[in-house]
């Protein structure tokens, strides 16, 4: 792992609101938090939902999602621990495990399946979904899987150790960049005390999710479990973060599209014009 210097942050933005998420059921049973949703749709553009799950509780996840369509964004599955096996119509197929990171452009359609592969043990991570720019919601279907080790990871002088899984922080790339909504994903772990800072356009929507322990953003308490919005403070030029205790998080950040969201379950277009033509190309099989 590769020992990095911070940048200097002049001014870090703020917590403008705390998020809890919303205890929730999903694909065939699967309990689940969903913490951004239709609501903080607009506030966090270009995210359009986030679901933290975990249990050791195999009735919680066992059942998976079986075969289900997605159109006009894309899904981020990062897999802290657990093994899920993913199937599409587009014949891809791969197997997620501890670590990993499956990134899918649904674009003009994919009907895909995702069933855990482990019988017992924990199963625990999250699945972000990251909206496309109009003119790229009809793209080919694309996805790629990300083994742990592919994932860039650096230890700062603070001892914090981050894994870059979109954007850069701290002059290290993550696996994946994309052009206009241009995210940042990464999964920080500190240490009791140790404080962490990184750079964030000043464009970007932002915001913070705890998943273990507690942190202090300036004089803003994030406990475990909660969503922390970041402001949109126009001369802040990044992040700084304290940890109360041993923590772990994610942060997450994208240019908004500033374009009209419009959401039918697993379609999400910019009209409801074409929203219907997600529902009729669907259930007439023109999905890849
Ligand atoms: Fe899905």
């Amino acid at each position: 792992m590769q020992a990095v210097s911070e940048k200097t942050i002049q001014q870090s933005r703020s917590i403008e609101r705390i998020v809890a998420g919303v205890e929730t059921s999903d694909g065939a049973g699967v309990t689940l938090t969903r913490v951004l949703h239709g609501k903080l749709q607009q506030r966090l553009d270009p995210f359009l939902m986030l679901d933290a799950f975990g249990s050791d509780d195999p009735n919680d996840y066992i059942a998976g999602f079986p075969d289900h369509p997605h159109r006009g964004f894309e899904t981020v599955t990062y897999m802290l621990a657990g093994r899920m096996r993913h199937r599409d119509s587009a014949g891809h197929e791969g197997l997620l495990g501890d670590g990993g990171v499956q990134w899918m452009t649904a674009g003009s359609g994919v009907v895909h399946s995702e069933i855990p592969e482990q019988e017992d043990g924990v199963m625990e991570g999250f699945q972000l979904w990251l909206n496309l720019p109009a003119q790229r919601k009809m793209a080919e279907p694309w996805y790629k899987d990300f083994t742990s080790e592919s994932i860039p990871e650096y230890v700062t002088e603070h001892g914090v150790k981050v894994r870059v899984i979109a954007g850069e922080s701290n002059g290290v790339d993550g696996v994946v960049a994309r052009e206009v909504t241009e995210p940042i994903y990464l999964d920080v772990h500190l240490p009791a005390g140790a404080h962490f800072s990184t750079e964030l356009p000043a464009t970007h929507n932002a915001f913070i999710y705890v998943y273990r322990g507690r942190v202090n953003v300036g004089d803003e308490l994030v406990e475990s479990q909660r969503m922390g919005i970041l402001s949109n403070t126009p001369s802040a030029d990044g992040i700084s973060i304290v940890a109360l205790e041993d923590a772990r998080l994610i942060l997450v950040a994208g240019k908004p599209l500033g374009e009209p969201i419009v959401q039918y379950g697993p379609f999400v277009m910019n009209t409801q014009t074409e929203i219907h033509q997600a529902l009729d190309d669907f259930r007439n099989g023109r999905f890849a």
